[in-house]
């Protein structure tokens, strides 16, 4: 089931998303967060830091799962998934370096990296699973077509996220990784929780998908209608095409 929450700014879809992340680990000092990376959850990430500095709310004991990482990138580029984690939320919070997981694109057995980190996500029970969107529906890095049951996996990015994502590399293209490895969809569903988070116009038609449209995995984000507990947070723009 999904609960959509409508507000106005990305400001307020910050904070909405922070009263739900709060209460789970508020709840579970020991929860099992899945993470994720774009423009989308840095306000988040920003109010769980302002939490942890004013309130002391402990990552200590938290352990993390990131939902995908670009392959072709070393670990120390500025745009790879691991220093945008470590530079938006980890190297902020007390959270505990062996208690992070991202997929690594490190070493030239990629498939072995995926089936080590299904094997890691085999071991745990995420408690809730955070999500921006694409604007062509996917999450993680689970273009259109991938099949629901999909696991952990090295994926093709689509012309379409190559150009959206081109703003993080000095928008050139040719600078974009073309591939990525991501937790696949059945990962993400056995998530207990689901939070989504979107802004702004270009997200729109993949939120109006995701939630009114047909189940399909044309829009791989349309998965989440049969999950139950999933909350959606959009603002304004991004709820437009929604009554
Ligand atoms: C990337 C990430 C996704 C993210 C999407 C949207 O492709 N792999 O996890 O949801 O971009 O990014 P943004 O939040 O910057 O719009």
């Amino acid at each position: 089931m999904i609960k959509v929450i409508k507000v106005e700014d990305y400001q307020q879809v910050s904070e909405e998303a922070f009263k739900v992340m709060k209460e789970v680990v508020a709840n579970n000092p020991k929860a099992v967060l899945g993470l994720a990376t774009g423009s989308s959850p840095i306000g988040l990430y920003k109010l769980m830091i302002a939490d942890h500095n004013e309130n002391g709310t402990s990552y200590k004991d938290i352990t993390t799962f990131n939902l995908d990482e670009y392959v072709g990138l070393p670990v120390e580029h500025p745009e790879s998934y691991y220093s945008f984690m470590h530079r938006n939320l980890f190297d902020h919070i007390d959270i505990n370096e062996e208690n992070i997981h991202i997929p690594s694109s490190l070493g030239d057995d990629l498939q072995k990296n995926c089936d080590d980190y299904n094997a890691a996500m085999a071991d745990w029970q995420v408690d809730i699973q955070l999500l921006g969107i694409g604007s062509d529906g996917h999450i993680g890095f689970n273009e259109p077509g991938t099949p629901f049951d999909s696991v952990t996996h090295i994926t093709d990015l689509k012309e379409s996220t190559i150009v959206d994502n081109a703003r993080f590399f000095d928008n050139d293209i040719s600078k974009v990784p073309t591939q990525a490895i991501t937790m696949g969809i059945s990962n993400v569903m056995s998530a207990k929780k689901i939070l989504m988070v979107a802004n702004g116009k270009n997200k729109a038609q993949a939120i109006f998908d995701t939630i009114n449209g047909p189940v399909t995995e044309e829009v791989p984000a349309s998965i989440l209608q049969k999950h139950n507990d999933v909350v959606i947070i959009v603002d304004r723009e991004a709820a437009a095409l929604l009554d």
